[in-house]
């Protein structure tokens, strides 16, 4: 164990790693295993009959010739009994190997389904700030092989200890039991297995670390393409990518037969040994039986025993890899349930929402995500119950920031965000975000029928309840136009459906689930203007009696709105009706000015409404 915990530290590739050691990710697995003690103690049962079994046969064999062949003995039927007896330890290991393939396996997948649920479970309440640091490639990484090594750990470490473990002990007791001299000559070798077992162990980590790495490595470089191909393609980066495919490709395969020899190597030298040493007991022994000091049939069940000495030893120095692997996944998988969601809800928050009426206040909001860079500097904003808001600025001026302070995805450095007098910190994150309706730029949708996407799998919403919302926005002409209506399955992230319908579909969720406030980010950013005027329909219908955040790229969508809230570099700089402030004449204007400026540039005066952002 404790050679095991150098190694893994060792291992030092893992730039998030955990300061837990591995004593304590190996009580974190025990507390998953303790549930199953049972089935584990079965297995045990099952390893020590199967065992038995299988070593008792050779032992039978030596029975039948000492006992009965070569003493003359003419009686075929202990003979006869002897080999009826040999069928049923073979059957009898493998029913019972069987039993405990099955048993282990159970409970290896029993426990890792257990820590994928929990795991899960976890990362879905951590903080926005959590995804911002990890890349969610890892933690797809975490949830699906990371969990299966430690299935790994059960299905392969753990048995070979005991199965191998336990034959070897078996063999020793039985070799000494049928002949110490000969049992203490061959444990003469077992030096020299250790010390080829120790010369090898290295030179396989490093080949078995250096293929995973360069396997991870190619793995990345793969998905970093896939999700820029885009750009690969627009800027003609086929060739050289397929370049830098190409060698990645290449150091994997040499890694992975350098690997490959390793093993090939080690196992035949392992098979080597058991040759020599099988050599050795035939000319110890040998000249022993034809001395008379040993009976043949000794000899015969000793040459058994010690080719089977070799196949345990084998077996359990090639776990060491799992076990190193399966150590590292358990370290980084208790690292993320060592993580605490940096927002929380405060314990006894019990606040009623039912009478909320939509009142917002930002008071004096200091925010940043990082310590050192302000996003937000001092922001004071009141919002009347049922006020439409438009948000405007330029990219990166912080308006999503602010959406995210209301929705509490990050919380604030100073001051407080509260709705209708209520801090956001003391409403429970389940209610606040019943309260909060957000539209974003890219609505996302699920794999399943559009009904259960506009009521989000929530049986309690009836199939009328969703259409009426969906004739509301709008959306129904288009969906009783699909081929299944309202029963259309989506494929995943709602492909087959353009910009602006995905989004009416979203607008219908707000209808079903009635936030008491809407926020739209720049929803109609990705729209065309024919799908743009649809949503601004739909808009007027689902603000209606609600207070609304509309952040917005073009124009159209929030020259409507009661206060238009200018944002420059994380202060409001402006606010007002859109015609006040052209009146102004300040910031806004001059933001205005530029869209139209851009449109008449286009040549397409009218194509679109005017865009005043930037970005
Ligand atoms: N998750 C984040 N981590 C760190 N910085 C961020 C994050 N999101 C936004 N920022 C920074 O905060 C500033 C405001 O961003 P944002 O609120 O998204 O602006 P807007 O929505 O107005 O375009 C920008 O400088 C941006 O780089
Ligand atoms: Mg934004």
């Amino acid at each position: 164990m404790e050679d095991l915990r150098n190694g893994s530290k060792a291992d030092g590739h893992q730039p998030d790693q955990p300061k837990t050691n591995n004593s304590s990710a190996y009580k974190g697995l025990y507390q998953y295993a303790k549930p199953h003690l049972w089935t584990f103690l079965g297995v045990f049962g099952c390893i020590i009959v199967a065992i038995a079994a299988d070593l008792l046969q050779p032992y039978l064999v030596k029975v039948a010739i000492d006992d009965h062949l070569t003493k003359g003995d003419k009686n075929a039927n202990t003979l006869f009994l002897i080999a009826g007896i040999y069928l049923l330890l073979s059957v009898g290991g493998f029913v019972f190997t069987y039993l405990q393939n099955n048993l282990l396996q159970y409970a290896g997948q029993s426990i890792v389904a257990s820590i994928r649920k929990h795991l899960f479970r976890h990362i879905t309440k951590q903080s926005m700030s959590y995804f911002d640091r990890m890349p969610s490639g890892s933690l797809i990484t975490h949830v699906s092989s990371d969990t299966e090594t430690i299935n790994q750990f059960f299905s392969q470490v753990l048995l070979s200890v005991l199965r191998d473990g336990l034959t070897l002990v078996f063999i020793i007791v039985l070799m000494f039991q049928l002949d110490v001299r000969l049992t203490l000559y061959c444990l003469i070798l077992l030096p020299i297995i250790a010390l080829n077992a120790i010369a090898f162990r290295s030179y396989m980590r490093k080949t078995y670390q250096m293929a995973r790495t360069n396997l991870s490595r190619l793995v990345a470089f793969v998905a970093e393409n896939l999700a820029g191909m885009h750009i690969i393609q627009v800027f003609h980066q086929e060739k050289e990518q397929q370049k830098q495919f190409s060698e990645r490709n290449q150091t994997y395969f040499r890694s992975n037969l350098r690997e490959i020899r390793t093993n090939v190597l080690f196992n035949r030298s392992f098979d080597m040994l058991g040759n020599l040493s099988v050599a050795f007991v035939t000319w110890l022994g040998g000249n022993a039986v034809l001395g008379h000091s040993v009976p043949f049939g000794v000899l015969f069940a000793f040459i058994t025993y010690i080719r089977q000495f070799f196949q345990p030893i084998n077996t359990i120095t090639q776990q060491w890899n799992t076990l190193l692997s399966a150590s590292v996944s358990m370290n980084r998988i208790w690292s993320i349930f060592d993580t605490v969601p940096s927002v929380q809800d405060k314990p006894g928050a019990a606040v009623d929402i039912s009478g909320v009426k939509g009142q917002i206040d930002f008071n004096g909001v200091k925010f940043s995500y990082t310590d050192d860079q302000p996003v937000i500097h001092h922001l004071d904003l009141h919002i009347q119950p049922g006020e439409m808001i438009g948000i405007v600025g330029t990219t990166g001026a912080g308006k999503s920031s602010l959406i995210s302070l209301l929705c509490r995805f990050y919380d604030v450095k100073e001051g407080s965000v509260t709705i209708d007098g209520t801090d956001v910190r003391d409403i429970p994150q389940e209610k606040l975000h019943r309260l909060i309706g957000l539209v974003q730029q890219e609505p996302y949708l699920y794999s399943g029928s559009i009904v259960d996407n506009v009521r989000l799998f929530d049986d309690a919403v009836s199939r009328e309840e969703v259409m009426q919302a969906c004739r509301l926005v709008g959306a129904d002409v288009l969906i009783e136009s699909l081929k299944d209506g309202y029963d259309t399955l989506l494929s995943e992230r709602g492909s087959g459906l353009s910009a602006g319908e995905r989004q009416l579909i979203s607008f219908a969720r707000i209808i079903v689930f009635k936030p008491k406030v809407l926020i739209l980010d720049e929803a109609t950013a990705n729209l065309d203007s024919h799908s743009e005027q649809l949503i601004q329909r739909a808009l007027a219908v689902v603000s209606e009696g609600r207070t609304t955040l509309v952040i917005a790229h073009r124009l159209s969508t929030i020259m409507g709105a009661d206060r238009i809230i200018v944002m420059r570099q994380g202060e409001i700089v402006e606010e007002g009706k859109h015609r006040e402030l052209l009146q102004q004449g300040g910031y806004y204007e001059e933001l205005y000015r530029h869209s139209q400026g851009r449109i008449e540039a286009s040549g397409k005066p009218g194509s679109g409404a005017p865009a005043i952002e930037a970005g």
